[in-house]
């Protein structure tokens, strides 16, 4: 049953506080309104209206085992959601808020557990794009966000991937132009304190939290990301991924000439040569040299070459360095390792 969707375009620096009211009145009256990050756009719902975020995991096809970001405007709102602040959250928070740090936390009973997908925690972050920002104050509520593409796509970085994805399935697009960070935040563990952890890299490293002084990692649980979809039988547990083939190589000379059979596009990424490829990726070679280019563009590039009806991207491997986890991170699970033979 497809809705309207209403796009609105709003500058960055100084949105329209008459839009933002229009898009407060829908979220309020527990719509779906998608708005701008400077991470990704995210598909947001009031988080203490329970049937406002259902309707977040019917438009996404999200299972409902995975839960849901809650984005705030400032400390204040972030400990209304959780029962203990810490005093590491609140150096984090001081350093690193607005920004793409999501802090994970014991959750409050504000938080519905639909939106936590029943447990104990709860994600908080303060965005630091002025729309997503004035939002949230506009609103005077927290609102539950996670990236707004159908599930098991790539993540959107302007509204014009959103519309690809959720047009017709949400009430309201907020277009402020392309997120400029282009990769989700960093998912931070608190809840083992004063031990962290890290559950999905982003664009706030461990070296920079370590720069802080004072923090202890859990070197037990290693670096995972927990929204792994479980493997099931004949699909693809490949999440963030491209309808496209898409296979990863570490190192250019691994690659064999099958990669190259029919239409393929390569993506390479940090100080790059040239290579054997025979169809070059338009915006490869030293464009994605740059960790902080190669993240904001990263989605933009895997959803173009999508739309392109390629038998194949390949991909190269980002070194293996901290500037480059959390693409790393992205990549191996947007796609799958090349084995010798070639595809099947
Ligand atoms: O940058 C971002 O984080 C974007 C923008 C919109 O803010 N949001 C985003 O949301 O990427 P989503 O739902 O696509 O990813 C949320 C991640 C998932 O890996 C989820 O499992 C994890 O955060 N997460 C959320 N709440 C959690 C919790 N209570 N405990 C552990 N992991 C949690
Ligand atoms: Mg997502």
């Amino acid at each position: 049953m497809a809705i309207q969707t209403v796009v609105l375009r709003l500058n960055t620096r100084d949105p329209d506080a008459a839009i933002l009211r229009r898009a407060a009145e829908v979220l309020r009256s527990g719509g779906l309104v998608a708005f701008p990050t400077e991470t990704v756009y995210g598909l947001g719902a009031v988080a203490t209206d329970p049937a406002a975020v259902r309707r977040i995991f019917d438009a996404k096809g999200r299972p409902s085992t995975n839960p849901l970001i809650v984005h705030v405007d400032g400390v204040e709102m972030a400990r209304d959601c959780i029962s203990d602040w810490p005093g590491a959250a609140e150096r984090l928070a001081s350093s690193f808020w607005p920004g793409p740090l999501t802090l994970v936390l014991p959750r409050s009973s504000a938080i519905p557990d639909v939106v936590t997908a029943g447990r104990g925690t709860v994600g908080v972050r303060m965005p630091a794009n002025e729309v997503a920002r004035r939002l949230i104050e506009t609103v005077g509520r927290p609102l539950a966000a996670p990236s707004a593409n159908r599930s098991n796509r790539v993540s959107p970085t302007t509204a014009e991937h959103v519309l690809q994805d959720l047009d017709g399935r949400v009430d309201m697009v907020l277009d402020a132009g392309p997120a400029t960070v282009g990769l989700e935040s960093t998912v931070l563990d608190l809840t083992r304190e004063p031990l962290l952890r890290i559950l999905r890299p982003g664009p706030i490293t461990r070296q920079q939290i370590d720069a802080l002084g004072g923090f202890r990692w859990d070197e037990e649980a290693p670096e995972t990301v927990d929204d792994r979809p479980a493997p099931s039988p004949g699909m693809s547990s490949l999440h963030y991924a491209p309808a496209t083939p898409t296979f990863r190589v570490e190192h250019e000379h691994e690659l064999t000439p099958t990669a190259w059979a029919g239409r393929a596009a390569l993506i390479r990424f940090g100080p790059v040569e040239a290579g054997p490829s025979e169809l070059r990726c338009p915006v490869g070679g030293p464009r994605l040299a740059d960790p902080s280019v190669a993240a904001a563009r990263l989605y933009e590039l895997l959803r173009e070459l999508d739309g392109r009806g390629l038998d194949r991207i390949v991909v190269v491997m980002p070194p293996d360095e901290p500037e480059w986890a959390a693409i790393r991170d992205r990549l191996n699970r947007a796609a799958r390792a090349w084995e010798p033979g070639g595809p099947r």
